[in-house]
């Protein structure tokens, strides 16, 4: 039973932050009752019968409340080493320089286990419970992820990258046959190592439409169907890209209509980007069911260019976060959720992709916290599974504590984050005051399915 204040989601528009909660959580991880005024736990535990007689009491002291985990729709765990380098690159060149180098150096499994141990905690640090990670195109590195993150117990996508065709010689697939023979065998792997698929899950990766001829993608979608696995890919991040994908195929009609000759528009895909479509592509997403993961903070980076994601919302496309590491330089959902903000005032500003300003463009705070959790979820295909705190849903969730104090200077004792050092009046304050200001060491512990999975140190559950 988790006694303290909460906070979720209850649509976009609607933050729900409850002072006094009490959720309770069975042994399976589900969420069996969610109270929202509770005096003192021994009425709880009387309300709902003997099973919750000896239920342990997980108390939220001082400021602070649960609030679920965050969903990242797209990242990349081998890039993690070049957070930060992206220089004056956009992205063709931001690829060749920095990322095709590293991760071809993932054919080490050792350095593989280094980087991948270390990325997972990162993520899970920053309360991500459900992560769609593209690994390398190595089977042995693509393995390990996908045991790593069981391991770990964060609830992962695993995806093998494949790319057949216009990639450096010491960095792309032998062959068609053979893209698809290493993505099987990652399949498998998964399969094997979680039958249920509860934790890990796989999902076919074909880098993005330059890296895959059209044989290669017409059969990625093949083996997505017959293995009923959910895929990703990037999609119309930049515009030399989209003209490079033009001269590739000319007879496609867009980027989209590449992706969807080789049926690899499904519900289960998630398109990473997707800044620059037409309507018609937007019609063509909708209708096929995908969903659509925003990566704000890659986008400026990369000077890819801003998503109209208040355009996406209100013709009805999903859309989730993502931090695209390492496009985007930080491995933080809440570090998105600000970025998509930003990025939305830019185009209220009248910014690119604007003729004039629009107030309408502007992502509310709650807006942006539905896309990190409830959001993402439903890019996952876990939308009746998490994001919110609800009866029958599983209990994957964050504490957030605020003004604690920490000893990070040696002889003194410092608050933990800004959080703290400002008031607040109301309780959506103090989750405005976390968005804009909070970070990870307010991130005390992280469940997945009520499962600890991190807990910051010094932190007692
Ligand atoms: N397009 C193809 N590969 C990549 C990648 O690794 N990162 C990003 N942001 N876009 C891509
Ligand atoms: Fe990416």
């Amino acid at each position: 039973i988790y006694i303290g204040s909460f906070a979720h989601c209850i649509s976009l528009n609607e933050l729900e932050v409850c002072e006094r909660g009490a959720i309770g959580v069975d042994e399976e991880g589900v969420i069996r009752f969610v109270e929202r005024n509770v005096s003192n736990e021994e009425d709880i535990k009387l309300n709902f019968g003997e099973e919750w007689k000896d239920a342990k009491v997980v108390r939220l002291e001082g400021k602070g409340f649960f609030f679920p985990g965050f969903i990242d729709t797209h990242t990349h765990a081998p890039q993690h080493p070049n957070s930060g380098l992206f220089g004056k690159t956009t992205l063709l060149d931001w690829l060749t320089t920095y990322t095709f180098p590293l991760e071809a150096s993932l054919s080490s499994l050792p350095k593989a286990h280094r980087i991948y141990t270390n990325f997972v905690s990162r993520t899970l640090s920053h309360g991500t419970t459900t992560c769609a990670y593209y690994a390398t195109r190595h089977v042995p590195a693509t393995n390990l992820l996908s045991s790593i993150c069981l391991a770990r117990g964060q609830r992962a996508l695993v995806g093998r990258v494949c790319m057949d065709s216009l990639s450096p010689p010491y960095y792309r697939d032998a062959s068609t046959a053979s893209a698809v023979a290493d993505s099987r065998a990652c399949i498998e792997h998964t399969r094997r190592i979680d039958p249920s698929g509860t934790i890990v899950r796989p999902i076919v990766t074909p880098r993005f439409a330059p890296s895959c001829t059209a044989p290669c993608l017409a059969a990625l979608g093949a083996l997505a169907h017959e293995t009923s696995s959910f895929i990703q890919t990037h999609i119309s991040e930049n515009h030399n890209e989209i003209a490079l994908v033009k001269s590739l195929f000319p007879h496609s009609k867009s980027y989209t209509d590449v992706y969807d000759t080789a049926n690899l528009l499904t519900p289960q895909t998630i398109l990473a980007h997707a800044i620059h479509l037409s309507q018609d592509e937007r019609d063509t997403i909708r209708a096929r069911g995908a969903k659509i993961s925003h990566c704000p903070a890659s986008n400026t980076a990369l000077t890819s260019g801003c998503c109209r994601v208040r355009e996406y919302l209100d013709q009805g496309l999903t859309v989730g976060l993502g931090t695209d590491v390492s496009g985007g330089c930080s491995p933080s959902i809440l570090e998105q959720v600000r970025q998509a903000i930003w990025t939305s005032r830019f185009v209220a500003m009248g910014g690119p992709g604007a003729d004039q300003p629009d107030e309408k463009a502007k992502l509310s705070t709650c807006e942006a916290l539905y896309l990190a959790t409830r959001g993402g979820a439903e890019v996952v295909g876990l939308a009746d599974k998490v994001g919110v705190f609800e009866v029958g849903r599983e209990f994957d969730a964050q504490m957030v504590r605020l003004g604690v104090e920490v000893p990070e200077v040696e002889g003194e004792s410092v608050q933990d984050s800004p959080v703290s050092l400002f008031s607040f009046e109301s309780r959506e304050e103090m989750v405005e005051k976390w968005v804009y200001s909070g970070d990870d060491r307010n991130c005390a512990v992280v469940w997945v399915r009520g499962r600890v999975v991190h807990k910051r140190k010094g932190v007692v559950v």
